[in-house]
């Protein structure tokens, strides 16, 4: 198991400058997400509402698709007015909402900053194609009397435009635009331009947001001569915006979209003084081409000759976004080999891309999914999922342009996904209704009742990668084993060393990997926690199952083998005060740290297998009034990969010759030392002959303890409610522990204290009591009466059974 350790801090504090080298990217719509007026379009409010499940999916920041006022004929990247809402999505108020409650999660957020064209109903368009030739207000665009100027630049829509110049008639003069023709591109050989997105960028940095996508950034200056891509200029163009970004806040990052070859996208990092992350978009596509053609080739290759980066900088990984799986970067015979493989139904080609989901492309093999993931987090850079991959949503291709991939999030089987309760004619695009990918079953509503899912896989693989830095900010070193269908590779980071070993095949493989320089380690599968067999000077041999990946982590040989045994004491600082000890910051120590390594070496512990996630104590009731009396700790234990378990914890602080005598006979029961002077430990109550008996009487006496939200009651048997003169004699402690705690009291009576809490019917009292009490049958220890947590509104949970021996 591993424990996260939650820590809160600030966002502005969380991994300082560097943070988007940690960060797992989610990127999604608005309006697509979660329709909180029932209008059928998603909005702030609702994405507000759904901020917890974000939370829980272990992402950490969240790239918003544009949301500003929009015609909408290119999903709003066609903006009309870059310093307001859609009011289809909210208001201003809403959105200030939207990120206070985002901040208070420690969620940072990246917004788009469409730098390159705007909308043709942009007031600033509207103003050029009035303006005089040759004006100022009329050069906020790139005006041209002939179409035949720059012939040498690409049509990038080709399915829809001919042409990069559109004949505009109140101007009487074409007009530049890279994408659609209602897109005028912006002119920022026009100082002005740069001086009015420069403010629209301050404007949003203002309300708080982390970082920018800068979108279609190589087209941002033309020149005769050239073909308009990733000319000088435009660099000279990026720079002067992270410029002006560095002086006007720190902690902010630049996302370039830059769709280019390897070392075209890495001039965009410049000398780590333009963004600070960038897509790989060549590496996409050749994850694709590897699983198809299962062989490593296509990913090592495009590695190979991707460039170093600046410290500073990272890559953007992705595996789906909201446009077509782009082939543009490939060459043609693999573009060729991409469609016959991905692209069968002519349906799914748009532009030079696909325009598919993950799940779809992939034929819904759960194998395969997790494969591409487990790539996406672990290859250098920041992972980002598009929202709804998470559950293996479908697409619906015949919805036009991209909008079947741009469907709405899919949060339970009820009416409308869950997304909406409006007329379901109403929505602004329908729901997936494809019967492989219907939105009764794939919802997350399913697949959080279901621990197998794709979405709880997911939240394991992302709190996973969070525990390795040298996966975020570690060096990439590929093996190349002789089988070449496995991809294994290294990163590493200060001391970690992990090793991924990916089946890019759908049968079994066997591959030998030359770990040597590692002999003497021991490689631990991060999933399971499981040791494999050391490292030898030979060839380290693996086996790998269809599609099969491992993460291991290298441990020193000695440290693996010492770490999971020795269990070294923490101390609190703390007066010797049991009733106190859970205040201030104490209970983070316990909570965070202390309490999760000590339910670690316990024998009732049953979920060590398990990613924990948090762990809360929520009951102390005090076994009696006397000021250090005993407490049953009620300790609540939530799990990435898991449902949420109750253990019971009786604790005690013991100091001097009892705290002498508990490390003599039962050293595994000390969960802490407290400082001072003299021996003072806390540990585990059941250890202690006082408590032992103060449980016995506590049942017999129908006593009360108090607890927060219910109490602990003692509920004889009937014999014993009939004899009160019952003797308890000396008590033991059961030994060979198990998931349950038993105590033997003078050979007479059995106390099984359970340690998992379950609500309801506990089976083992309701059978003892009924042989006991009905049917009388005396051949088995008797039912003599039990502890029951009661609490309202709901059954009472059996804490402990006693019996009487035959
Ligand atoms: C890039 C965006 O990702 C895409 O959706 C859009 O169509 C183009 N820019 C043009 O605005
Ligand atoms: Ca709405």
């Amino acid at each position: 198991m591993n424990v996260i350790t939650d820590i809160k801090v600030s966002p502005q504090l969380a991994g300082g400058e560097l943070w988007f080298k940690d960060a797992i990217i989610y990127q999604l719509h608005v309006k697509a997400f979660a329709d909180s007026n029932n209008d059928g379009i998603g909005d702030f409010a609702g994405l507000t509402e759904k901020l917890d499940y974000l939370h829980d999916l272990g992402v950490t920041t969240l790239w918003l698709l544009p949301f500003y006022p929009s015609p909408g004929r290119d999903d709003g990247y066609d903006i009309s007015d870059y310093r307001r809402i859609n009011p289809d999505f909210g208001t201003m108020q809403d959105f200030r909402r939207f990120m206070q409650e985002a901040k208070r999660r420690n969620l940072r957020v990246i917004t788009e900053l469409v730098i390159n064209h705007t909308s043709d109903e942009h007031s600033w368009f509207k103003r050029a194609r009035r303006s005089k030739p040759g004006s100022d207000a009329r050069n906020w665009y790139v005006w041209s009397d002939t179409d035949q100027r720059y012939l040498d630049t690409r049509v990038i829509f080709k399915d829809t435009e001919k042409s990069n110049w559109t004949w505009d008639q109140s101007a009487n003069a074409f007009y530049w635009h890279r994408f659609f023709s209602h897109q005028p591109d912006l002119n920022y050989d026009n100082p002005r331009v740069f001086r009015a997105i420069v403010q629209v960028m301050k404007k949003w940095l203002d309300l708080g947001v982390d970082g920018f996508r800068l979108d279609a950034i190589p087209y941002l200056i033309e020149r005769d001569g050239t073909n308009n891509e990733n000319l000088p200029e435009t660099h000279a163009i990026i720079r002067r915006i992270r410029a002006e970004l560095d002086a006007y806040r720190s902690d902010k990052v630049l996302l370039a979209e830059a769709n280019q070859w390897p070392e075209d996208v890495s001039d965009y990092f410049g000398n780590g003084d333009e963004c600070h992350m960038a897509y790989h978009f060549p590496l996409m596509p050749r994850i694709y081409m590897a699983i198809a053609q299962e062989d490593r080739f296509p990913i090592s290759d495009i590695l190979r000759q991707t460039p170093d980066i600046p410290n500073n900088c990272q890559w953007a990984l992705f595996l789906r976004n909201h446009d077509e799986l782009t082939l543009e970067m490939v060459t043609d015979e693999e573009r060729d080999y991409m469609y016959r493989v991905y692209a069968t139904d002519p349906h799914a080609r748009i532009n030079l891309g696909i325009r598919r989901r993950l799940a779809p492309l992939l034929a819904n093999s759960r194998r395969k999914i997790e494969l591409l993931n487990t790539l996406l987090f672990s290859m250098p850079g920041t992972p980002i999922i598009y929202y709804g991959d998470e559950i293996g949503m479908g697409d619906n291709f015949y919805l036009g342009d991209r909008n079947g991939c741009r469907t709405p999030m899919q949060w339970s089987s009820d009416r409308n996904a869950g997304f909406s309760r409006a007329n379901p004619q109403q929505l602004y695009l329908p729901i997936t209704i494809d019967p492989e990918y219907h939105y009764e079953a794939v919802n997350v509503e399913n697949h959080q009742k279901n621990l197998s899912s794709l979405l709880w896989w997911m939240r394991r693989v992302i709190a996973m990668r969070k525990n390795f830095k040298a996966f975020s900010r570690g060096s990439l070193e590929f093996l190349y084993p002789d089988n070449a269908k496995v991809l294994a590779f290294l990163r590493r980071y200060e001391k970690e060393t992990i090793v991924v070993v990916v089946n890019l095949s759908r049968f079994a493989q066997s591959v030998e990997l030359d770990l040597s320089r590692f002999a003497g380690c021991v490689p631990m599968e991060v999933f399971s926690r499981n040791l494999f067999r050391p490292i030898k000077k030979s060839p380290y041999v693996i086996t790998l199952g269809p599609h099969a990946y491992y993460w291991f982590a290298l441990q020193a040989q000695t440290n693996g083998r010492r770490v999971s045994k020795k269990h070294v004491l923490p101390t609190i600082n703390a007066p010797a005060e049991l009733h106190t000890l859970l205040d201030d910051g104490r209970r983070a120590q316990l909570e965070q740290a202390i309490l999760p390594n000590y339910i670690q070496t316990c024998r009732w512990f049953g979920s060590k297998a398990r990613t924990l996630r948090d762990l809360k104590v929520v009951e102390q009731p005090a076994v009696s009034s006397e000021t250090n009396a005993a407490r049953f700790w009620f300790v609540v234990v939530s799990y990435v990969d898991g449902p949420t378990e109750t253990y019971a914890l009786p604790v005690k602080i013991a100091s001097g010759n009892a705290a002498r005598a508990v490390s003599r006979s039962a050293p595994h029961a000390i969960i802490a030392r407290l400082a001072g002077a003299e021996e003072t430990i806390l540990y585990d109550a059941v250890w202690d002959a006082e408590f032992r008996s103060q449980l016995f009487e506590a049942i017999v006496q129908r006593q009360i303890m108090k607890g927060r939200a219910g109490d602990l009651v003692g509920v004889p048997g009937k014999a014993m409610a009939a004899d009160s003169s019952v003797a308890l004699g000396k008590s033991q402690v059961l030994g060979g522990e198990q998931s349950n705690s038993s105590m033997l009291f003078d050979n007479k009576f059995f106390l099984k204290l359970y340690r998992k809490l379950e609500d309801g019917v506990n089976p083992d009292v309701e059978i003892t009591r009924f042989l006991t009490e009905r049917a009388n049958f005396s051949n088995v220890p008797a039912f003599a009466g039990a502890l029951e947590y009661r609490h309202e509104k709901s059954e009472p949970t059996v804490v402990c059974l006693l019996q009487a021996r035959p």
